[in-house]
């Protein structure tokens, strides 16, 4: 990022903050997805089960950005479904992919455009300011989760990019890891640890835990077992692993009596658009009756920032600058 775009980026940062404590509560960042069509069949996912997927056209696209970015939003985040497997045809000639989704972001003013892909299909060349992988578990665990040969196609393709990062003298997005535990993966925690920290292309992890979404509740992890997780967790991020959450954040995702402290309260900082062109200032979790139980990192996040965490607000600058 350029040193010009960094100051606007951190001035908008700052009017934004003053104006949340004055009591303004505007979205910060906004989350589109923008097709369920997948390639993979996840354990934990129901989206390969819609039997027509939906892909939006670039044109509907631009149109939800400038709505976010009128709302206020600077940092988008585009999910799906497979963002490689996006394409619109829709204008004779022309075939769009996901990078022109991206460009479309930067044109419309957002300042941080960040894809999350599960890594079946390269994506060397992004446009994005950072690339969030999907990752499971190491080798097997990962499978058990996503299918056979994912991790092995995931491995390939983050050293593939690695390695064109370098040849371009390290000027392209870095790649960070999503993990999500749940009750099966966990025990793969510390290889987890091992495999992020020794890839010379993985820049970071995010840790969440599994949200029990209708038809996945059985992937839950008990309150016990997540709480210890969490500590765990900050012991690692004592002796330097590169976790991105923050210290008070994964504090803030404990469950007391059974429930996290982290409602959809605290979560307006981001607003949704979802596959079927609905807008919402709440999530997934939301709709489906689980806050008390939510595992998102961000949920976290937004808590501790709203309880002004120096950690946490470093922690977030440090992600979008
Ligand atoms: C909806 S997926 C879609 C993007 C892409 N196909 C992929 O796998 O990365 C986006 C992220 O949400 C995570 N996710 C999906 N279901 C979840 C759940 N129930 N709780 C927590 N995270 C979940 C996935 O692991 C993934 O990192």
């Amino acid at each position: 990022m350029t040193l010009g775009k960094r100051i606007k980026q951190l001035s908008y940062l700052a009017g934004w903050q003053f104006r949340a404590l004055m009591g303004r509560r505007a979205p910060l960042q906004s989350v589109n997805f923008i097709l369920d069509q997948c390639n993979l069949r996840c354990r934990h996912c129901s989206v390969y089960a819609i039997a027509t997927p939906r892909i939006k056209t670039l044109a509907q696209i631009r149109e939800e950005l400038e709505y976010c970015h009128s709302l206020g939003s600077r940092f988008i985040d585009f999910e799906g479904g497979e963002l490689y497997l996006w394409k619109d045809e829709s204008v004779e000639g022309h075939t769009y992919r996901i990078n022109d989704v991206i460009d479309l972001a930067h044109e419309v003013g957002f300042g941080s455009v960040t894809i999350t892909t599960n890594a079946q299909l390269p994506f060397i060349g992004t446009h994005a300011d950072q690339v969030w992988v999907s990752m499971d578990g190491v080798g097997e665990w990962h499978d058990d989760i996503r299918g056979k040969g994912t991790f092995q196609r995931l491995d390939n393709n983050i050293r593939n990019y690695g390695e064109w990062r370098k040849s371009v003298g390290g000027q392209a997005p870095p790649v960070c890891v999503n993990v999500v535990l749940n009750n099966r993966n966990y025990p793969c925690l510390d290889e987890i640890m091992e495999y992020v920290r020794s890839n010379p292309h993985i820049d970071q992890l995010s840790v969440n835990f599994h949200t029990p979404f209708s038809e996945t509740e059985e992937l839950f992890l008990e309150p016990e077992i997540r709480n210890a997780l969490i500590d765990k967790l900050i012991d690692y991020k004592r002796r330097g692993y590169p976790i991105m959450n923050s210290r008070s954040g994964l504090r803030a995702m404990k469950m007391r009596d059974g429930k996290t402290i982290c409602t959809d309260r605290y979560c307006w900082v981001t607003n949704f658009i979802f596959s079927d062109g609905s807008r919402s200032p709440k999530c997934m979790g939301y709709m489906h009756g689980v806050c008390d139980r939510c595992g998102f990192s961000m949920g976290g996040e937004m808590y501790a920032m709203q309880h002004f965490k120096p950690d946490t607000l470093l922690s977030g600058l440090k992600l979008r600058m």
